[in-house]
């Protein structure tokens, strides 16, 4: 993420959420942020902690879906030497690293049920213990979560305990997909590529903007991001209008990859062997992500095109069967 975040966006949600994270920025209280993945949610938890009194102080996010279930506590209390197997040194956990900062919880729902009981003694005293410690440690932290599960339901399953859930849903603050505000979408598209070298930076046509604007965008902000940076590595410099857009978009993957490989691009191809820089100094990409967006998107329109035939898209991708299975296991993509 880019050191200073900025919510780009002119739709009456994201004009209202800009209101609220200043008026809250100041406070201590708790927020919990909704959305769907990629709508914007650490870019919240990023402004409410540098618009507020703790700006000088750490912001630490740790992923609780990602981190393995027995390790959580150690993860975010830290640990003792000794504590357990391979605990050779003592290890300040996520609590101790933003002290006097901000803790971003994301993917909360995904906390296992014994750690959320941990969790919400530590929200009531403001201390932590470290795993296989004795001694009370005083913490100043203010908590933001974030989730894309609906956590009121998990709550009425029984899966998330309700008493934690009030205390960290203090305000909600909830991100709109960015099918629900078209309007952002010539905005997000200016502003991606503004971060592009000047070399390769892509230009929309007219026909673009609106074709981009009418798409339903299932990953969100971040997909948006990664097609505009897939648009400056295959169109370097180009002026893209909504046929290109539509391509680049939808994954006609033999045509993309003919551009790639022939360099026979109706339009200028970057010199291989010693690519462009796609990202302007001082932006930070996150090249894992864009990735497995990358990867997604032809793995779902094969699936699309073939009714879920697994092995039939295995087939089209160049895969064997089991490979992506596991791909698809890895990008939690499920029969709909
Ligand atoms: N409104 C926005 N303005 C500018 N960049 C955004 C906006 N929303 C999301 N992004 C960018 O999109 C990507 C995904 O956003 P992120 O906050 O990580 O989503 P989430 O945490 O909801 O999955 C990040 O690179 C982020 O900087
Ligand atoms: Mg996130």
């Amino acid at each position: 993420m880019p050191r200073f975040a900025v919510l780009v966006g002119c739709s009456p949600a994201i004009v209202g959420i800009r209101d609220l994270i200043d008026r809250l920025a100041a406070s201590d209280a708790s927020v919990l942020i909704t959305g769907p993945s990629g709508s914007g949610k650490e870019v919240v938890a990023d402004l409410l902690h540098q618009r507020g009194g703790r700006a000088a102080c750490p912001f630490v996010a740790v992923n609780c879906a990602a981190v393995p279930r027995d390790l959580i506590e150690s993860e975010i209390f830290g640990h003792q030497a000794g504590a357990f197997t391979g605990a050779s040194h003592v290890r300040r956990g996520r609590f101790e690293l933003a002290d006097g900062g901000t803790l971003l919880l994301d993917e909360v729902g995904d906390m296992p049920a014994d750690f959320q009981a941990k969790l919400l003694r530590v929200l009531e005293t403001r201390t932590i213990e470290r795993v296989g410690g004795t001694t009370a440690i005083p913490v100043d932290v203010r908590i933001i979560a974030a989730t894309n599960a609906d956590l009121s339901t998990a709550v009425k399953a029984g899966r998330f305990r309700a008493d934690l859930f009030y205390r960290l849903a203090v305000v909600e603050i909830a991100l709109p997909s960015l099918a629900e505000r078209p309007e952002d979408v010539p905005l997000l598209l200016e502003h991606f590529a503004a971060t592009i070298a000047d070399a390769v930076r892509p230009r929309f046509a007219a026909s673009a903007v609106a074709y981009l604007g009418c798409q339903p965008w299932p990953g969100n902000v971040r997909e948006l991001r990664n097609f505009v940076a897939r648009a400056a590595a295959v169109h370097p410099g180009c002026e893209i209008d909504d046929a290109l857009a539509a391509v680049l978009l939808h994954g006609d993957r033999r045509q993309v990859d003919h551009w790639l490989s022939s360099g026979s691009s109706p339009l200028p191809m970057p010199n291989r062997r010693r690519p462009p820089p796609i990202v302007a100094a001082g932006d930070v990409i996150d090249l894992r992500a864009l990735l497995d967006d990358f990867e997604q998107a032809y793995i779902r329109d094969a699936l699309g095109k073939t009714a879920f035939g697994v092995a039939e898209s295995a087939r089209l991708l160049g895969l064997r069967r089991t490979t992506l299975v596991e791909k698809m296991r890895r990008l939690n993509i499920a029969r709909p």
